[in-house]
């Protein structure tokens, strides 16, 4: 496939389904390599679609076996099929049965789209186009079915069998060595939502009653003997189905919920209508095969998934266009679930530095598209940040900017209203212009154009008029395909600080909204604040109110002050960061000298001792996040141009190092302080305090390699648990030498049985910053932990390699080459996992000419390969255009 052979599916062709289909029974016959499937499919024309259109359903490398229709075979030249295809030619005007037998190999589907086999296990993943993997059908979200499953297998490979919705019967198939399971789920749902479970599995379970009072049981199925790992990630679905009663009023509605994790899969997770399917590093946690940081992403992907019951399944999307409205809006309400969980103001930073990282640099290269696209080639290649992440900060934008209670009441009004449905976007935003009164036309801009806004602010003291002017602007810069923009509905949430804190807000400019927001929906303007007696320091895009860019003319000194008296937590964090950043931008492009770094390290290293000191203990979760500089990464897309990675990383570690020496002493007492002897407990406060232990480590590695070499290896040895190890190798991997080797191999032999903490093992190692390790990462491919056949060994080794700012980009190229030859082997067993890899390029255009014509010529090389996926040949188009 070359990816301009490849049909452009386009926003504006959309038109309904010719035909429906109310009812599917699928019966499998579960085998390794010989899995048969009949689907009968209960169709009717669409009253809505083109009256006596052919009957054409969606295949992909599908083998079918015999068709009939209402019960009689068909005569071959009434249908043609392909693996591609099914089309009946002059299907009978009225409601009809189709039964489609088609034969299937899941152990010889590398892909993991459709019925594959993972560890001996049978699942399927079918978003979004994988049920035509399965059978014929007319596999688009806006085609909703009730579903009828029965399930048939060895008792001995499989003794669990699971699908959607309730189970409805089970029992031996007489005279043979094989059972069975029906299942029914009384939702009509799109094909995407489908799916089976088969095999071996152990499974904790819990009794579970809603609130509006039905029974339901709840179990999380796991490859045997691991079910004692299982119990957190049943007890954050428990918390999250309490939590969306009560903040959403949203109950479940099926009498089970089963979650099932397995080995290999493509994404995180899936949310099946009543049968969740995890990647199983997003379910499994004890604490010494699990860090703090996977009881969080498992307590919100759980999460995550589960509310998709109702955003997403319930009310679905009416085509891939929309997958925002999902997606967004998902992300959004797993944000809100985990910031009510745990901290806040931290949940707040954590995200918004993932925003920053990925979304905001897809949206400044060849890569970035609306939150809604108009157009795709392939929709796995729009799984993205900017529909994710971006797609969750407009819907946080829609509360700031409408309120909490016409927010509220506009959920509730889209729940009431659109359930049962597949939505549009304009569906969703109806409501919540009809809950708040207002016009939302212009707000609807941010599903429509890409790019990030720039938001540049200045401000002015008039003493004797006692009054404080902010002059605003936005401008976003062009994106492929969109070169001229327009402005945008910014919600800037500001106070404005004082000697003694936040001053009073009176104004009466048209754009002050009140409680402290102004609403920048022009090019620019101003606001006057009154009533000042003094020059206040604005602080602005308080809790990062939009998802912009900030420039703000204020000096070094300013911030510092915003850092140590900001009311707003988000911002006392940004402050700071943005003191960093400006030093390391500076440093990074050759225009502050070593001596001039050094003032700043001088500087920042006193602000955050004052911090340390009055803070670190009362909220260590947030002191961590103050601890940790922006990474080399965010400072090499702040320069955005002509990057210099190697001279960035200098910068960063001189920065570090420095701050590191200066508060040597701090961090070492803050350490003895944070050094915890009860028992390990994965909550937010036990590890905000582990955070914060293990930044300050970090800060000593750079710092004092000598000494920090020797606090690692004790580290390792005394810890109780993974977090801290894996803190201790990391550290140890900032200091070249013996005792790093021998570290690495204590971690290796300890962990020798569990791959997924060797994933983060052989992700450590990847991200060495220094030349030999491209080397290193070859000879790990060859450990026998690693297989380019699992998903989650690739993203940890090669995935790692190619987010290492220095050794991707190394200045001969030969990272590049390395990803691109990957990319290319793993294209013909696993084109999702290939283009996501292919995705590391994203930011080619930004290096200095150098690297950039040596990232061009590896990108170049993967575009001319032959017999290229649609995944990855879109990607590589749209990378180089
Ligand atoms: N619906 C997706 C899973 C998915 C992604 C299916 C791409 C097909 C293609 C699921 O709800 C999801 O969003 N999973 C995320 C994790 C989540 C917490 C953001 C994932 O898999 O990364
Ligand atoms: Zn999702």
């Amino acid at each position: 496939m070359r990816a301009e052979d490849t049909p452009l599916i386009r926003l504006e062709d959309y038109r309904p389904s010719d035909w429906l289909i109310d009812t599917v029974d699928l019966d499998f016959v579960l085998d390794a390599h010989e899995t048969k499937v009949r689907a009968q499919l209960g169709l009717r024309p669409n009253p809505a679609g083109q009256p006596g259109s052919a009957l054409v359903l969606d295949g992909d490398e599908l083998t079918l076996v015999s068709l009939k229709l209402d019960g009689t075979t068909l005569d071959a030249a009434a249908y043609s099929a392909t693996p591609q295809g099914l089309t009946v030619l002059a299907p009978p005007k009225r409601g009809l049965t189709l039964t489609i037998e088609t034969v299937l190999n899941p152990s010889a589907n590398t892909k993991l789209m459709g019925l594959y086999r993972s560890s001996n296990v049978y699942c399927t993943q079918c978003e979004a186009d994988g049920f035509r993997r399965i059978t014929y059908f007319l596999d688009r979200p806006d085609v909703m079915s009730v579903y009828t499953v029965r399930l048939e297998a060895k008792k001995a490979e499989a003794p669990v069998l699971l699908s959607n919705g309730n189970r409805v019967a089970t029992g031996d198939v007489a005279g043979t060595d094989r059972h069975f399971a029906v299942w029914h789920d009384p939702h009509p749902k799109p094909a995407y939502l489908f799916a089976l479970v088969g095999g071996t599995l152990d499974h904790v379970r819990e009794d579970y009653v809603t609130a509006d009072g039905r029974k339901v049981e709840l179990a999380v199925y796991v490859e045997p003997g691991k079910s004692s790992r299982a119990g957190w990630a049943l007890d954050s679905l428990v918390r999250c189905m309490r939590w969306d009663e009560r903040v959403f009023g949203r109950n479940y509605d099926l009498d089970v919920f089963n979650v099932v994790a397995v080995s290999d899969f493509n994404m995180g997770a899936m949310e099946n209508k009543g049968l969740n399917i995890f990647n199983d590093k997003y379910v499994l946690a004890d604490p010494q095969t699990a860090s703090d940081g996977d009881y969080a992403s498992i307590e919100a992907i759980i999460a995550h998934e589960y509310f998709h019951n109702w955003t997403g399944n319930r009310i679905t999307c009416r085509d891939w266009f929309q997958l925002c409205l999902k997606e967004g809006l998902t992300v959004f309400r797993d944000q809100e679930f985990s910031s009510d969980e745990r901290s806040r103001p931290v949940k707040r930073i954590a995200d918004v530095r993932t925003l920053r990282a990925t979304q905001f640099s897809e949206d400044a290269g060849p890569l970035a598209h609306p939150v809604r696209p108009r157009a795709y080639k392939e929709i796995n290649n729009f799984y993205t940040p900017t529909v994710y992440e971006k797609g969750a900060e407009v819907i946080r934008m829609l509360k700031v900017l409408i309120g909490d209670e016409a927010f509220k009441r506009g959920m509730d009004l889209y729940f009431e209203r659109c359930d049962g449905t597949a939505a549009t976007i304009e569906e969703f935003l109806a409501c919540f212009a009809e809950s708040s009164g207002q016009d939302l036309s212009h707000f609807a801009r941010w599903y429509e154009q890409a790019g990030t806004p720039t938001i540049v602010a200045s401000g002015r003291y008039d003493a004797a008029a006692r009054s404080y002017t902010l002059d605003l602007a936005q401008s976003t810069p062009p994106t492929p395909g969109q070169p001229q923009k327009a402005p945008v509905a910014l919600p800037i949430a500001l106070g404005l600080v004082g000697k003694a804190g936040d001053l009073p807000l009176h104004s009466n400019s048209n754009a002050y909204a009140g409680d402290g927001l102004i609403v920048l929906d022009q090019p620019s303007l101003s606001v006057t604040f009154t009533g000042l007696d003094e020059a206040p320091i604005p602080s602005l895009l308080r809790g990062f109110s939009a998802p912009a860019r900030l420039e703000l003319d204020l000096a070094d000194a300013d911030l510092l002050r915003l850092f140590s008296a900001d009311s707003d937590s988000f911002n006392r964090w940004q402050a700071l960061q943005t003191v960093a950043t400006r030093a390391l931008t500076s440093a990074g492009r050759g225009a502050l000298s070593a001596a001039g770094l050094a003032d700043k390290a001088t500087e920042l290293a006193g602000a955050l001792d004052a911090f340390l000191r009055d803070h670190a203990l009362a909220d260590p979760a947030f002191a961590a996040q103050v601890l940790r500089l922006p990474a080399a990464a965010d400072i090499a897309r702040e320069i955005g141009r002509d990057v210099d990675p190697d001279r960035i990383h200098a910068a960063h570690r001189a920065l570090s190092a420095q701050i590191g020496k200066t508060l040597a002493d701090r961090l070492s007492s803050l350490r003895d302080a944070l050094d915890d002897k009860s028992l390990y407990s994965p909550d937010a406060t036990a590890a905000g305090r582990r955070a914060l232990r293990n930044e300050a480590l970090g800060l000593l590695a750079t710092g004092a390699p000598e000494t920090s070499a020797r606090l690692a290896d004790t580290q390792f040895s005394a810890a109780d648990n993974l977090t801290d190890r894996l803190a201790a190798l990391a550290a140890m991997t900032l200091i070249p030498g013996e005792a790093r080797e021998a570290l690495i191999r204590r971690f290796a032999e300890r962990y020798a049985a569990e791959p997924l903490v060797l994933d983060k093992w052989l992700m450590a190692q990847a991200l060495i910053a220094e030349p030999g390790t491209l080397g290193r990462v070859k000879d790990l491919m060859r450990h026998p932990t690693f297989s380019l056949g699992n998903p989650n060994r690739v993203r940890s080794l090669i995935g790692g390699f190619a987010a290492n700012l220095t050794q991707f980009n190394r200045p001969d190229g030969a990272g590049y080459d390395f990803v691109a030859d990957i990319v290319i082997a793993l294209d013909r067993t696993n084109p999702q996992i290939a283009s996501r890899l292919l995705g590391s390029f994203k930011t080619w255009r930004t290096l200095e000419p150098g690297r950039r014509g040596l990232a061009q010529a590896a990108l170049t090389m993967v575009s001319r390969t032959p017999n290229l996926s649609r995944d990855v040949a879109d990607i590589a188009e749209r990378a180089l255009a």
